[in-house]
């Protein structure tokens, strides 16, 4: 490669999907060493351009050149071959086997499966730092863990060219700053990051130059030096900047839910929670911050009735729901928003009006006495996708076919549906960008005020501080402190859910 050729060129792209033009007139230039990141609202045409550019989705139209040369990207073994990796917006890893494992999975021409690979990935470990021990299970890491070894997966095959869609959307600020470190060291050994995001403040910090996508096409471009959140906002969805602010209280005398000295224990017998008591009162919403791994998921699992707590009780307004199972639990009136959308939230091969009905479908409109209710449920699917700003082609478009941020929103509007009494919210505005943010937190501060409880367990502070009435910190399982918002910072709430050390 010559001084001065860019790393990627993209010119003309444009790629269509029934009923949809996911980019057209696309022109993008990737400047090598650089971090540039890549921003727009939810269905904008990212995650289709990065996967055009991973050889996993072909173009219609347009060229590609990398570090100089055209190139014909037919598949993600053409893009490999060209140095370029991708880290997808949901996790690829096989849980039940172990970090090399993982790592050599499908490129074992490349350094074997022994010492050799060994030897490859501790040398990308050190240099990168980070710190991949190759024989332990995926299953026992941490979301952060995770992303790192996604990332040297990819540089195991030996990209210079990495696309990362989302990296961060899991991550609390101590993890993001840690994985900031790690794209930097890239970086200045000459590699491109594309970096995807829709936080605005973590585009600024890390990113050299900024592209804005907007309805399928880039429109423009930002300098991170001078550029601002509002003007970045403005950009990509023509709107202000949204704030989580909650303005008056709305809580109320009426509790409705309770968890009482609750433990719950893994198969081995270790606490996974342990002595955890909270009340919920209705029009209140009870935050929970924590590093992820420190137990949030379990309570949120657990209170769905997907585990059982080893002692203890959960009241649910005036019965004891401790034995309870799922389906029941939101038969009397609970949403769950679950934090993995695609996992536990979506049928992705069914249509939009059948994922309406998942987890609902014994309940109105989905459901007429013991019948299912086709009409109310496709109807209803409308509803929704209107109200909640969910865009695709039609309700029988397969979930699969939406951006991510446009799946979420179908989660959020399916789950707030029904007026649920209490709302169990696991991220709920993960990957979605700044306006639908603000749709959604209008769409929970609503219901507040008529009455919902809910619990809300996020990686995102600002949401966590802007929405929430009480915070309370999750370290290890146990609760840790009570925080007031209007009186805690992001850095106060870091602090306590790494244990007191400063953020
Ligand atoms: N495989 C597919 N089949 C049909 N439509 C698709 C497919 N993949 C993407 N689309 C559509 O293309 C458009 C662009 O989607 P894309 O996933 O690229 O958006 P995005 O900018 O990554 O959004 P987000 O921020 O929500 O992740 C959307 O309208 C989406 O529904
Ligand atoms: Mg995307």
């Amino acid at each position: 490669m010559t001084q001065g050729t860019d790393a990627v060129e993209l010119r003309g792209i444009g790629k269509s999907f029934p009923g949809v033009i996911a980019n057209h007139d696309v022109d993008l230039t990737i400047r090598p060493g650089t971090v540039h990141a890549l921003i727009g609202e939810n269905g904008a045409g990212k995650s289709t351009l990065m996967k055009i550019l991973y050889g996993v989705q072909r173009p219609d139209e347009g060229t590609i050149r990398i570090n100089g040369e055209d190139v014909v990207l037919k598949s993600p073994t053409d893009a490999i071959e060209h140095g370029i990796g991708m880290v997808f917006q949901h996790f690829m890893l096989a849980d039940n086997l172990t970090v090399l494992e993982n790592l050599v999975l499908g490129a074992e021409k490349l350094h074997g499966i022994g010492d050799d690979a060994r030897a490859e990935i501790s040398r990308i470990s050190d240099r990168f730092g980070f710190g991949l021990k190759p024989d332990e299970l995926v299953e026992k890491l941490g979301v952060a863990d995770r992303q790192r070894l996604e990332i040297a997966k990819v540089l195991y095959r030996g990209a210079k060219i990495i696309i990362l869609d989302e990296p961060t959307a899991v991550l609390v600020p101590q993890e993001v700053d840690s994985l900031f470190a790690n794209l930097r060291e890239l970086r200045d050994a000459g590699n491109s990051i594309l970096f995807i995001s829709h936080k605005l403040d973590e585009v600024l910090a890390i990113a050299d130059d900024i592209t804005v996508m907007r309805r399928g096409t880039t429109v423009g471009s930002a300098d991170p030096k001078t550029a601002t959140k509002r003007q970045l906002a403005e950009l990509m969805v023509g709107s202000e900047l949204p704030s989580p602010e909650t303005g008056e209280s709305t809580v109320t005398d009426t509790v409705e839910l309770t968890l009482s000295d609750v433990t719950l224990t893994d198969e081995f017998g270790r606490n996974l929670l342990s002595d955890i008591s909270l009340s919920i009162r209705r029009g209140e919403v009870l935050g929970i911050a924590g590093v992820e791994g420190n137990g949030q998921s379990e309570l949120v699992e657990m209170i769905m009735g997907m585990r059982i707590p080893s002692s203890g009780h959960i009241t649910l307004g005036s019965e004891d729901v401790t034995h309870w199972h799922t389906r029941r639990l939101r038969e009397a009136g609970i949403g769950y928003i679950p934090e993995d959308r695609q996992r536990h939230g979506l049928l992705l091969d069914a249509p939009l009006w059948e994922n309406r009905m998942l987890g609902h479908q014994t309940e109105a409109p989905n459901a007429k006495g013991p019948w299912i209710n086709r009409a109310g449920a496709r109807k209803d699917t409308q509803r929704i996708m209107t109200e909640y700003d969910v865009r695709a082609p039609s309700i029988d478009t397969p979930s699969r076919a939406l951006s991510g941020g446009n799946q979420q929103k179908l989660i959020v509007g399916r789950e707030m549906s029904g007026d649920p009494s209490l709302l169990i919210a696991s991220h709920p505005t993960r990957g979605v960008d700044v306006g639908a943010q603000a749709a959604i937190w209008d769409q929970i501060k609503k219901a507040r005020r008529a009455g919902l409880a809910v619990l809300l367990v996020s990686a995102d502070l600002d949401e966590l501080i802007g929405l929430s009435d009480t915070i309370q910190v999750i370290l290890r399982g146990r609760f840790v402190g009570t925080f007031e918002p209007s009186s805690v910072t992001p850095q106060d709430l870091g602090a306590a859910m790494t244990g007191g050390e400063a953020a």
